[in-house]
């Protein structure tokens, strides 16, 4: 029934060829077979209810999603595992989505499978045919991910996409206000309380609105220069002005208990990327010094090194796993599921 709809859906969206819609059918139909994976609307609310957040772990590659299950089932966790359209200048996300796929037939705990900041109307559709039972609409930008949309741009496609979603199921997530990006040094504009009132009910399609929704609350996206301001107060006026789970982005660098008092005003969802990579990254370079040191005295002695990248990749896998189980721990998730 949910595959006849995807495929409705997607035939009067996309306008793709008739095998294209065929080919999509089956593989929503099979990625459907994993009883784990949820809508996050079901998670978002059960964190709302329960007074903790849901952590969004970003997956780039096979390693990281093995690591986000990894934790998730260490720490009994709920999770949502999210990729971003950006993967796409790496490897075909349809790969990736059927790893995920895989790895949500055998996990435990309920999975979200999440699109994150996707920036335009057709590309979300590809990711609905993926199997992905909740996506980010991020209206706030262009496609381009740099140039501002207007409100009303904003309102429109966020709108299209509920439309699109709605008859599958899916959950959506939008955007008011923009994010702080890597290297912007400014002082970053907050989510306007009224404005973001109005946006959620602008955006409802016959009745239907978006079910959480991304707020600029201090957080920029990467690295931060210095300590952020994370403003909990202005959290906690959209939340009561709201009453929907609000998501913080770019949760890297912010200090635990300005995530806690987040967590307290109405956050149900935090964003988590450049973290677990740096935590990946790390292992890695501690692994390959060391292995530089073994080759070299293979040379010497005249022996054979052997190129294992298993080796090298694996303990970064576990020290992205250790990073994200310490943060459900954080967001008070562990133990949730
Ligand atoms: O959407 C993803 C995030 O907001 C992650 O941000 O890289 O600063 O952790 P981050
Ligand atoms: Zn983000």
């Amino acid at each position: 029934m949910r595959a006849g709809l995807c495929s409705l859906t997607i035939f009067v969206f996309m306008g793709y060829n008739l095998r294209a819609i065929e080919i999509s059918k089956t593989y929503r139909r099979d990625s459907m077979k994993s009883k784990m994976l949820v809508p996050s609307k079901e998670l978002v609310q059960d964190a709302k209810a329960g007074g903790y957040a849901v952590g969004a772990f970003n997956a780039v590659n096979m390693e990281a999603a093995q690591a986000i299950f990894a934790a998730a089932e260490r720490e009994k966790s709920p999770l949502i595992i999210q990729v971003t359209q950006t993967t796409i200048s790496y490897t075909e996300p349809e790969e990736l989505a059927a790893v995920i796929h895989t790895l949500a037939e055998r996990t435990t705990v309920p999975v979200a499978l999440h699109l994150d900041h996707g920036r335009s109307f057709r590309l979300t559709m590809r990711f609905l045919k993926m199997g992905f039972t909740s996506v980010m609409i991020d209206g706030s930008l262009q496609e381009d991910g740099k140039t501002p949309r207007s409100y009303e741009e904003n309102v429109a496609v966020t709108k299209k996409v509920i439309e699109a979603a709605r008859s599958l199921g899916v959950s959506v997530e939008a955007e008011i206000g923009r994010l702080g990006q890597i290297g912007e040094d400014s002082g970053i504009a907050l989510t306007d309380v009224d404005e973001a009132v109005k946006f959620v009910e602008d955006v409802k399609f016959d009745g239907t609105g978006i079910d959480m929704l991304a707020v600029a609350i201090g957080t920029r996206h990467g690295l931060f220069k210095g300590k952020p301001v994370i403003r909990s107060d202005r959290v906690k006026e959209l939340s009561e002005a709201l009453d929907m789970p609000l998501v913080m982005h770019g949760g890297t660098g912010v200090p635990d208990e300005d995530v806690r008092k987040g967590i307290e005003a109405g956050i149900c969802k935090v964003n988590i990327d450049t973290q677990i990579r740096v935590a990946f990254y790390d292992a890695i370079r501690d692994v390959v010094m060391e292995k530089e040191k073994e080759y070299a005295a293979a040379d010497a002695a005249g022996d054979p090194k052997k190129y294992d990248i298993r080796k090298i990749l694996a303990p970064g896998r576990d020290a992205m796993t250790d990073a994200i189980a310490e943060k459900m721990r954080l967001f008070g998730s562990a133990g949730k599921a």
